[in-house]
C-alpha cells in the first residue's frame, strides 16, 4: 500500500489554507509552480485546482524531505504532509526592518506549510513555454501542448465558469419544467443556413449524413411530440472561416417552448441569462435591469430595438451600445436637395425622386457618422480609416472637418455642396466645432458594415469602449421585429432572412405576396456588448401561412417537400404553437470570463484554420478506409494549408 493517497488522503486543497490553521497537520497535493533555494531553506509554490500555497523545506524539520526537494523542479506533481505554520518576519532591505512575511497577494498568504514528508508522483520535462498567471507564449505553442496551458490559472477559471453556466442552466430550466433531450448529430442534409461538414456512409454508397448545426428541426419534432419545454446543452458544427467569436464545433444552449409568445419567452431567457450571472459571476442583473410589476421576481428585463433602428442607427443588428457614436442617414436630404451639388450623390438623388426605386428596396444609401473633436484624429488617422474602408468594399470615405460657423474644412465636399445641404446635413448629425463628418455612399449592405465597423474601431481607438472583455459593465438588449424576407440584390429574388419557418407578424401576412419587403416577423437576437449571444423565433404552425412564405420564396410543393419534407408532415398532425431560441454558450463564457477569443474558453478549441493543432485534425486517411467509403480523393495531400 502506498503512504500517499493509499493512507494519508489529502486534507485540504492549495487555496484553503489560512491563518487560522497554524499547528494542523496537513496532507497537500499538487504541481511544483515553481522553486527557490535559499541555500538552507528550499520555498516551492505547490499549485492545485483551487490555489497555491508556499511549502517550505527545512533540514531541521525533515532533513529527507529537504534532501529529496533539492531535486524538485517546475510541474513536478507531489504529495507532502506538513505543518501549517505563520510566515513570520523577514528582513526588508527597502525598507530596512523587519516586516511581515505575508503574501497579500495569495489567498493563503499568510500561512506556509513546513514539510515533513515528501512523495514525488511524478517528474517532468521541462516544460514549453512559461506556465504562470503572466505567460507570454504565443498561442500556437500553447495549443500544441494545451494540456500544459490549461492547468494555468485564467484557463482554469474560464473552464469553470463554462461549468457554472452549465450548471446554472440545467438547474433554472429544469425548475421551469424544461426537459432534457438529446438530438442526433447525423443528420439529413438540409440546404440554406450555414454550410454543413459532411459524413461519407460507409453502408450507403454514395450518401452523406451532415453533421447537425442546430438541433432547430428536432426541438421543433418535439413540440410536435407534446414535450412542452424542451432544451439541451448542445454541440453544434460549422463549415465556416473561424473567427474570435466564432469555432466550428461549438455549444448551444438550444430551448424550445410550446405555448407561448415571444414576450413569454422572453422572460423566460431573461430569467435563464439572471440565474447565470448570479451563479457564475455573482452579479444581480435585476440591480442593472429591474423589471416591471408584472415581471416575475428575480428575473432582470432587457430592454428592446426594433431591427430597423438598430440597422439605421449603428449599421449592424448587435449594436454595442456601451458607448454613442451613431450613424445618421442622410439619404432623403441628399434626395430632398437633388444631390446638393455633389456630382456622385446626385444619380441616387435622381432615381429615388424618379422612381426607379421601390421604397422598400433602398439599394443605396448614404449615411453619417460624427467623430467627436475630441478624438483627435490626424490626417494619417484619418487616411488609414479609409484604407479601412476600403478593404470592406467601400469605394473610399469622404470626410469633413467642422468648424465654429459650421462650414467644413480639410473637405472636397466643401467646395461642391450647397449651402442649404451641409446645413441641414450638420442639422441632422450634430455635428459640433471640430468634429470630424465621415460620409459613406452606396450599395445599402456595404455602407451598413463599412460604418458599423468603422463605429467598434474608433470606439475601442478612443477609449469609448473598453479594449476587451466587459470592463465591467453589461449591456444586454434585444434586437426584434425584422423583415421576414430579404431581397438577394446579385439574384434579383426574396430569400428567407433567417429560415422559412418563422412567423410573419398576423398583421403583415396579407402583404406576403403584394409587398414582401415590408413583411415584419417573430425572430429576436439577444445581443451583449455588441456580441450575439442567441437568436431564435416563433415558429410557423399553421400550414396555410407557410404556402404563402414558400411560394413568396418561388419553393414550390414538390421542392418543400423534398426539403422540408418530414417537418411539414410533422406539422400536419396537430402540432402547438411554438417558439424558441439558442444562446451561444462560449460566448456567454468568453464575455462572462473577460476573455476576447473562444478559444480561451473551449478546452480543447480549432485554430483559425479549424486545425487542433494538438491532436493534429484534419489528418490523411489511407486509401482503403477512403475506398471503404466509396469515395475518391482528387487531390491527395494537395492540402494548400498546410
Ligand atoms: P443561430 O444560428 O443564431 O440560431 O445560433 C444561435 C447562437 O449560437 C451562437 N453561435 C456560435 N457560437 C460560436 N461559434 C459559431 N460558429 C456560432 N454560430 C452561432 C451565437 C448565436 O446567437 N436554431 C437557431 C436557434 C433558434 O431559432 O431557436 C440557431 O442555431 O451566440
Amino acid at each position: 500500500m502506498a503512504r500517499f493517497i493509499d493512507e494519508l488522503k489529502r486534507t485540504h486543497t492549495c487555496g484553503t489554507l489560512r491563518g487560522t490553521d497554524e499547528d494542523n497537520e496537513v496532507v497537500l497535493f499538487g504541481w511544483v509552480a515553481n522553486r527557490r533555494d535559499h541555500g538552507n531553506l528550499i520555498f516551492v509554490d505547490l499549485r492545485d485546482r483551487e490555489g497555491i500555497t508556499q511549502i517550505v523545506f527545512d533540514p531541521e524539520a525533515n532533513a529527507a524531505a529537504h534532501q529529496k526537494a533539492e531535486a524538485l523542479r517546475s510541474e513536478w506533481v507531489i504529495g507532502v504532509r506538513g505543518k501549517v505554520k505563520g510566515r513570520g518576519e523577514q528582513f526588508s532591505q527597502k525598507e530596512n526592518k523587519m516586516v511581515s512575511a505575508a503574501n497579500p497577494n495569495l489567498p493563503t498568504g499568510e500561512v506556509e506549510v513546513e514539510v515533513l514528508e515528501l512523495e514525488v508522483f511524478n517528474k517532468s520535462e521541462t516544460p514549453p513555454f512559461d506556465l504562470s498567471e503572466r505567460s507570454t507564449a504565443g498561442e500556437d505553442v500553447r495549443l500544441a501542448h494545451r494540456y500544459l496551458d490549461l492547468r494555468r490559472p485564467p484557463l482554469q477559471d474560464a473552464l469553470r465558469t463554462r461549468s457554472a453556466i452549465a450548471h446554472a442552466t440545467r438547474n433554472f430550466l429544469s425548475d421551469e419544467g424544461a426537459t432534457e433531450v438529446e438530438t442526433p448529430f447525423l443528420v439529413k442534409y438540409t440546404p440554406g443556413g450555414a454550410r454543413n461538414f459532411l459524413v461519407p456512409s460507409r453502408m450507403h454508397a454514395g450518401k452523406f449524413y451532415a453533421l447537425a448545426e442546430s438541433p432547430q428541426l428536432f426541438k421543433q419534432m418535439l413540440m410536435c411530440a407534446g414535450f412542452e419545454r424542451y432544451f439541451q446543452i448542445v454541440r453544434c458544427f460549422r463549415d465556416e472561416d473561424g473567427r474570435l467569436d466564432r469555432q466550428p464545433e461549438f455549444t448551444q444552449i438550444d430551448i424550445e417552448c410550446s405555448f407561448i409568445n415571444q414576450d413569454d419567452l422572453f422572460t423566460l431567457i431573461e430569467g435563464l441569462v439572471g440565474a447565470i450571472w448570479s451563479e457564475a459571476s455573482g452579479i444581480d442583473l435585476t440591480k442593472l435591469y429591474p423589471g416591471d410589476a408584472d415581471h416575475p421576481a428575480g428575473f432582470p428585463k432587457f430592454p428592446r430595438m426594433n431591427f430597423e433602428e438598430s440597422m439605421t442607427k449603428y449599421g449592424n443588428d448587435k449594436p454595442d451600445l456601451r458607448f454613442g457614436m451613431e450613424h445618421t442617414d442622410i439619404t432623403q436630404i441628399i434626395v430632398d436637395h437633388d444631390g446638393g451639388g455633389v456630382p456622385f450623390w446626385e444619380p441616387i438623388a435622381k432615381k429615388f425622386k424618379d422612381g426607379t426605386y421601390r421604397k422598400d428596396l433602398p439599394s443605396e444609401i448614404i449615411k453619417v457618422m460624427v467623430v467627436p473633436a475630441s478624438g483627435n484624429l490626424s490626417r494619417k488617422d484619418a487616411e488609414a480609416l479609409e484604407k479601412m474602408a476600403k478593404s470592406m468594399g467601400a469605394g473610399g470615405l469622404a470626410r469633413a472637418k467642422m468648424a465654429a460657423d459650421g462650414t467644413w474644412t480639410q473637405s472636397p465636399l466643401n467646395k461642391m455642396m450647397t449651402p442649404e445641404m451641409r446645413i441641414a446635413i450638420n442639422e441632422a448629425c450634430g455635428a459640433k466645432d471640430g468634429d470630424l463628418i465621415l460620409f459613406q455612399s452606396g450599395r445599402t449592405s456595404v455602407v451598413h458594415t463599412v460604418m458599423a465597423n468603422l463605429r467598434i474601431h474608433l470606439g475601442k481607438k478612443l477609449g469609448l469602449i473598453p479594449e476587451s472583455g466587459h470592463g465591467g459593465e453589461w449591456n444586454f438588449l434585444w434586437v426584434v421585429n425584422p423583415p421576414l424576407f430579404e431581397y438577394d440584390e446579385d439574384k434579383k429574388e426574396w430569400a428567407a432572412a433567417h429560415h422559412a419557418f418563422t412567423r410573419p407578424h398576423d398583421e403583415c401576412v396579407d402583404m406576403i405576396e403584394s409587398d414582401p419587403g415590408n413583411v415584419l416577423c417573430y425572430r429576436y437576437d439577444l445581443v451583449l456588448n455588441g456580441f450575439e449571444i442567441g437568436g431564435g423565433s416563433i415558429r410557423l404552425h399553421d400550414p396555410e401561412v407557410q404556402k404563402k412564405v414558400f411560394a413568396a420564396l418561388g419553393i414550390g410543393d414538390e421542392e418543400a417537400q423534398e426539403k422540408f419534407g418530414f417537418l411539414l408532415d410533422a406539422l400536419k398532425f396537430g402540432a402547438p404553437p411554438h417558439g424558441g431560441i439558442a444562446l451561444g454558450l462560449d460566448r456567454l463564457a468568453m464575455l462572462l470570463s473577460g476573455r476576447e477569443s473562444l478559444r480561451d474558453v473551449i478546452a480543447f478549441p480549432k485554430t483559425q484554420r479549424a486545425v487542433d493543432i494538438m491532436s493534429d485534425a484534419p489528418t490523411l486517411v489511407s486509401n482503403e478506409q477512403v475506398s471503404d467509403l466509396h469515395i475518391e480523393i482528387v487531390q491527395p495531400a494537395a492540402d494548400a494549408d498546410e
